[in-house]
């Protein structure tokens, strides 16, 4: 089949979030299959022009009352660093427009979360993506959009683009995170190019606004979310953001599809960035890679002290007040009560970016790290004993499954796709990959992470068996893109 994802990020061109792995990982994965896949998404101003082959002649783009015009560059997905073979071809192809997209910044800037013209970069996009199939004359079986940047491409296939070439293709849009919908002033829905009478049917109303996530879950032909708990809990009021009521209405078409892990980059046996490869049968590598961790954030080196790690946004849907919070946050009584190192990577909200700075300066076991950094994510999942997560939502979380893989346990609330890929300690039987919990208060963090720690203490012997039993998890793509090739097919 051929398929073509729409997206606002893709690995390695440009990523805020774990939507850029998934993407470029869906593709190469689909294409192993045999279907002919190809992604399409602008061209942000940090991705380099020289690198790239232009394609001849401009893009007339019909959107507001006219035409913008610009150019299209065109590369492929890179095989991952790392595998063996050449992969397949997936072509990547970038839509160039200085005023949109030549900027820094992909949906914001730290003083500008969310571009005022967002609204517009979007809907020019989504309609040159139309544009960009006409010009290269390849037309998709299925049009594939992936959260609110690109959900208006559903909508515009079902309301006016369905002519020509396009008659046959159909729409699946993926909600990779509910909590981000793209609501804007209704000022901006000319610029869309659709007519106003579509507006109600189409799903874009929201209290007067115009909810762009909202109108592609109506108009898509399929949706889906990137993990079967999380589709289930977003019908709910409690984790629907207000779109539980849609979700419910189209729960017949709607499915949960867990996202895999790329195992040529995030493998313990072969990861070129860590000092040290090991595998389950074999862990001692990965003491070499706790030591080299602990040296590296300035810890006392100590093959006994348990070391907890967490590579993260730091945002509310991460569990981030509940564990540093000034005066209530759980992670000051677990490093002052429990002998453990804490190391943390992240980036995200000024409060918390200073409040990690702070609790660094006081407690001498935890060492922060704020910005973002692929080789020390890859020293922390592979030295740290323990990753910590407790999401107070997570449509499937990639970094779960990475410490899966590099036996380091996770320590997760049981919610979306961390229910969906750990398994809790049963200390009767040693049976589990990790530590869970269900409500998120400092409590619940403290007391789960003081099970785990009190595990490594006297349950040295389980705990190397959970290791090993982690590391051998399946969670590779090809599973997970047979789902979406079996939903494309029950499509045509
Ligand atoms: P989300 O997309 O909600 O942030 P995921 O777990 O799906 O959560 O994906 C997060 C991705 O971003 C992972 O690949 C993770 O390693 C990476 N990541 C997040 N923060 C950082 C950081 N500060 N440095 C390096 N990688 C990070
Ligand atoms: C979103 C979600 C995360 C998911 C990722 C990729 O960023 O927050 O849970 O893993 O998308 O699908």
């Amino acid at each position: 089949m051929k398929i073509l994802m729409t997206t606002s990020e893709a690995v390695p061109f440009a990523k805020t979030g774990g939507l850029a792995d998934a993407v470029s990982a869906l593709s190469l994965a689909l294409a192993s299959l045999g279907h002919d896949v190809r992604i399409v998404m602008p061209r942000y101003y940090g991705i380099d022009r020289e690198k790239l082959e232009a394609l001849e002649g401009p893009l007339g783009v019909h959107v507001g009352g006219g035409e913008e015009w610009s150019s299209v560059y065109r590369s492929r997905l890179p095989p991952p660093h790392g595998a063996d073979e050449q992969g397949p071809e997936i072509p990547v192809y970038f839509i160039d427009h200085e005023i949109f997209f030549g900027r820094d910044g992909v949906y914001g800037t730290p003083s500008e979360p969310d571009f005022s013209d967002n609204p517009r970069r979007f809907s020019f996009f989504s309609r040159a993506v139309f544009q960009l199939c006409r010009k290269i004359g390849w037309y998709p079986d299925i049009l594939h959009a992936h959260d609110w940047p690109t959900a208006l491409v559903p909508v515009m296939l079902r309301f006016g683009e369905k002519t020509d070439g396009f008659a046959n293709t159909k729409s699946v849009l993926t909600i990779h995170n509910l909590g981000y919908q793209g609501v804007y002033s209704k000022e901006s829905f000319p610029y869309t190019r659709l007519p106003w009478d579509i507006f109600k049917v189409a799903g874009f109303e929201d209290w007067d606004r115009m909810n762009l996530l909202k109108a592609g879950l109506v108009c898509a032909d399929r949706l889906t979310t990137v993990s079967p708990t999380y589709a289930e809990e977003t019908k709910t009021a409690a984790y629907g953001f207000r779109l539980d009521g849609v979700l419910r209405a189209r729960s017949a078409d709607y499915a949960g599809i867990l996202n895999g892990i790329d195992a040529d980059v995030w493998n313990p046996r072969k990861d070129p960035t860590i000092p040290s490869r090991y595998d389950p049968d074999d862990l001692s590598g990965k003491a070499v890679d706790k030591a080299a961790l602990q040296k590296e954030f300035g810890l006392p080196v100590d093959p006994d002290i348990p070391v907890i790690g967490m590579i993260t946004r730091l945002t509310d849907q991460k569990g981030v007040g509940e564990l540093f919070g000034a005066s209530y946050g759980s992670a000051w009584s677990i490093c002052a009560d429990m002998r453990v190192q804490m190391v943390i990577l992240g980036s995200g909200e000024k409060w918390c970016e200073n409040e990690l700075r702070s609790l660094a300066s006081r407690l001498p076991n935890l060492r922060a790290t704020i910005g973002y950094n692929e080789r020390l994510s890859h020293l922390i999942e592979a030295g740290a004993d323990f990753f910590l997560m407790p999401s107070r939502y997570e449509p499937c979380g990639l970094n779960q499954m990475y410490s899966l893989a590099y036996g380091t346990l996770p320590i997760v609330r049981c919610t979306g796709g961390l229910a969906d890929t750990v398994e809790n300690f049963d200390q009767e039987t040693g049976d589990g990959t990790g530590f869970m919990f269900d409500d998120l208060t400092p409590r619940a963090i403290y007391d789960t992470v003081g099970w785990a720690v009190w595990a490594y203490y006297n349950k040295s012997e389980l705990i190397g068996r959970m290791r090993s039993r982690a590391m051998r998890k399946d969670f590779s793509w090809v599973r997970s893109a047979r789902k979406y090739a079996d939903l494309y097919e029950s499509l045509s």
